[in-house]
């Protein structure tokens, strides 16, 4: 069975499943709770001046039957006392002394985060993460993301917690900003150990339009809050991408945003994390789905013949590149499995309307007829030579497996924008038709 043991920047944990600093790591009792479930580590809810919060504090976008795909929070952070906080640290490191309990940071001064981070390592945390990423509420207080979005500030606070440092320090980011990797690199220079990606992005879910109030509703107003949940995947992914790629940062990653199961935190670790943080995906289903990652990760990485994590770790970096290296005689057409087809023809309305025009309505003549077709119903067919290769089709056909892209042969070798350019300018070849 696969080692999936992780070491971050020195923390060690059983397997690379953290909960991330929110409101499931918000006590002693669910902490226990996290570890009896299985989870690797805790990343404690942060800690700092203990705030007042706001009710309500939550709302979310739905889709179809899949509730919660984005969750948003105007949420602060811990509202109880540092000495709470740091006692029960104590208590829970005791308790389960193999897995990683790191302590979430936010204050101020100088000395306020020196002896936060001499009570964090007093308490026995295997580590701090420094909260540079709250959206709301924090920033106006000149933390958070106030600070995650200024590379020189962050670099100072990161030196200031370093000079006292006796733990590992990973620097939590905030996506709200033009370039994650900038942020990156000043907690890098700033001597942080590794960091951890995404906190929330700023965001307003929706607006009641007969009260013209937006929830969260807290007696008529509201405020812009943090965005997560599965919806924010995709966002995650790319700037974990684009700090893994980047030479300028070179220290671990932990990665954050919409993991909800055991292949998109594989996602994140092909894409150069170490370890992976959950947060919504606790807060709608329970700590128990750590079950289900541990046995998901393991059985795929078994399949896959890898002995460890590590062997996971950073495999898809590599494979994105610049839109300008991509091969432009590439070709692949859309293609159709006629004994899956239902005919719902959603696939020729996509392309028709939307796309290129490149499928056709036919008479069916005798090909396999899926579920639900009528004979003599009109079937959808490929006109290979307008198809772009768009994708489009494949995506809103509504049957797993039906409408697949498939690779076409242009007999034509490999050739990139770039070089495409150099040959124009030499002179070796015509300019390539534009389509009419
Ligand atoms: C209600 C709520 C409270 C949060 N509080 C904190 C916090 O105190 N500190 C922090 O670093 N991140 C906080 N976060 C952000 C999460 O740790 C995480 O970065 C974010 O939710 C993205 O992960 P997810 O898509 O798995 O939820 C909070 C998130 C939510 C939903
Ligand atoms: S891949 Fe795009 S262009 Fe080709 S058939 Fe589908 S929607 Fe049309
Ligand atoms: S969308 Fe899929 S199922 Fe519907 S007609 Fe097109 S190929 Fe058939």
């Amino acid at each position: 069975m696969a080692d999936l043991s992780i070491n971050l920047a020195g923390i060690k944990s059983p397997n690379p499943f953290w909960v991330a600093s929110a409101p499931p790591s918000n006590t002693a009792y669910q902490c226990h709770r996290a570890f009896e479930a299985g989870w690797g580590g805790v990343v404690w809810k942060t800690i700092g001046d203990p705030i007042v919060n706001v009710s309500s504090r939550y709302s979310a976008i739905h889709s179809g039957t899949s509730r919660m795909v984005g969750f948003n929070n105007i949420e602060l952070i811990s509202d109880r006392s540092p000495e709470t906080n740091f006692r029960e640290i104590r208590d829970c490191k005791r308790a389960w002394p193999d897995r990683a309990l790191v302590a979430s940071l936010m204050t101020d001064t100088r000395e306020h985060w020196h002896d936060y981070l001499k009570r964090s390592a007093d308490a026995g945390a295997d580590g701090v993460e420094l909260n540079f990423g709250c959206p709301h509420g924090m920033c106006e207080r000149g933390m958070g993301s106030a600070v995650g979005q200024n590379p020189e500030v962050i670099e100072t606070i990161v030196s200031w917690v370093m000079e006292v440092a006796e733990i590992p320090v990973i620097v939590k980011l905030t996506p709200n900003i033009t370039s994650i990797v900038h942020a990156a690199r000043a907690a890098r220079k700033g001597g942080a150990n590794a960091i951890s990606l995404i906190n929330t992005i700023n965001s307003i879910t929706q607006v009641n339009l007969e009260t013209f109030c937006p929830e969260p509703y807290v007696a008529g107003k509201s405020t812009h809050g943090g965005y997560c949940g599965p919806a924010v995947k995709p966002i995650a992914l790319n700037m974990v991408h684009e700090c893994a790629a980047d030479p300028g940062v070179g220290i671990p990653i932990s990665g954050i945003g919409g993991i909800s199961n055991w292949r998109d935190a594989a996602e994140f670790i092909a894409l150069g994390s170490t370890g992976v943080q959950v947060c919504t995906a606790i807060m709608h289903y329970g700590f128990r789905i750590v079950e289900d990652m541990i046995d998901g990760l393991s059985a795929y990485l078994d399949g896959k013949g890898m002995a460890s994590v590590n062997e996971l770790c950073g495999r898809a970096v590599h494979s994105i590149n610049k839109w300008e290296t991509l091969n432009l005689n590439y070709k692949r057409v859309a293609s159709i499995d006629y004994d899956t087809c239902i005919g719902c023809n959603l696939c020729y309305i996509a392309c028709e309307d939307g796309a290129h025009q490149a499928i056709d309505l036919v008479p069916s003549t005798g090909r396999g007829l899926g579920p639900g077709r009528l004979p003599g119903k009109p079937v959808p067919q490929i006109n290979e030579e307008h198809c772009v290769g768009c994708n489009l089709c494949s995506i809103v056909c509504p049957v797993e497996a039906c409408l697949t892209m498939v690779d076409r042969d242009t007999g034509k070798p490999p050739m990139s924008w770039q070089q495409y350019q150099e040959r124009l300018a030499n002179g070796e070849m015509a300019p390539i038709p534009a389509h009419p």
